[in-house]
């Protein structure tokens, strides 16, 4: 059997379905409420407590968003001559014929994608309690709504390519969110730098 090795701890694994679990329902739940989608409503016993479910799985969310600020930030927050280079190549997803540069940990379309949603879920939790608490201030209520559904479009766009890419796009990539392992070989090829790190190179 390949030998395996551990890219993300029990706690990421466990942090990242409760932001995945949380942020998907959301967008299912803030999705009918946009559109006003009966049946989804009716899946929660109606609106109004369809609104109390959202409104406390925004609070599980950004718990989970915060808590997940010490596994991802530092890394996110670093780029080398390599990872510009990666850009500049596009990752390697435009053509087979670039040669893409040796990545760390995260390549750069994974710490922009973490500080998109750090931004956005931070706009659209704030905007949220916004909505929640504030009714009776129609000020608050506007820009809360108007800031509240720009950051649903960001995350709309960023959590299918997201998905796409954690799955059909790069096979084998989904059981690091199951279990937090990859194939060593794998982890050699793609992310020689933290192997050459961590010693395992
Ligand atoms: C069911 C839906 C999802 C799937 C299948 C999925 C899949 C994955 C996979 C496979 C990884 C590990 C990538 C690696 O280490 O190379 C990952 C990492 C991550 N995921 Fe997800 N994910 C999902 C939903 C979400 C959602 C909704 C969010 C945030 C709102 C999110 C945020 C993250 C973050 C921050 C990381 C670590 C850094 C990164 O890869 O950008 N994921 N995901």
């Amino acid at each position: 059997m390949a030998e395996m090795i551990r890219k993300s701890s029990v706690d990421e694994v466990v942090n990242h379905l409760i932001l995945a679990g949380t942020c998907i329902l959301l967008m299912i739940t803030g999705y009918a409420f946009l559109f006003h989608v009966e049946i989804i409503g009716a899946l929660f016993g109606g609106f109004n407590t369809m609104k109390t479910v959202h409104n406390w799985l925004g609070v599980a969310f950004i718990l989970s968003l915060l808590y997940s600020l010490h596994h991802y930030l530092i890394d996110a927050l670093e780029y080398d001559a390599d990872d510009l280079q990666w850009f500049k190549v596009a990752g390697g997803y435009l053509s087979h014929k670039v040669k893409v540069p040796p990545m760390g940990k995260y390549n750069p379309g994974q710490k922009l994608y973490y500080l998109a949603v750090v931004v956005f879920g931070m706009t659209i939790t704030i905007s949220g309690f916004g909505l929640w608490f504030f009714q009776s201030n129609a000020t608050v209520m506007l820009y809360s709504h108007l800031i509240h559904n720009i950051s649903f479009c960001v995350f709309v766009i960023a959590v299918p390519v997201h998905i796409y890419l954690g799955t059909l796009a790069n096979p084998g990539t989904f059981q690091i969110m199951v279990n937090g392992m990859m194939p060593l070989k794998d982890a050699q090829k793609k992310h020689p730098k933290w192997i050459k790190a961590i010693g395992k190179m």
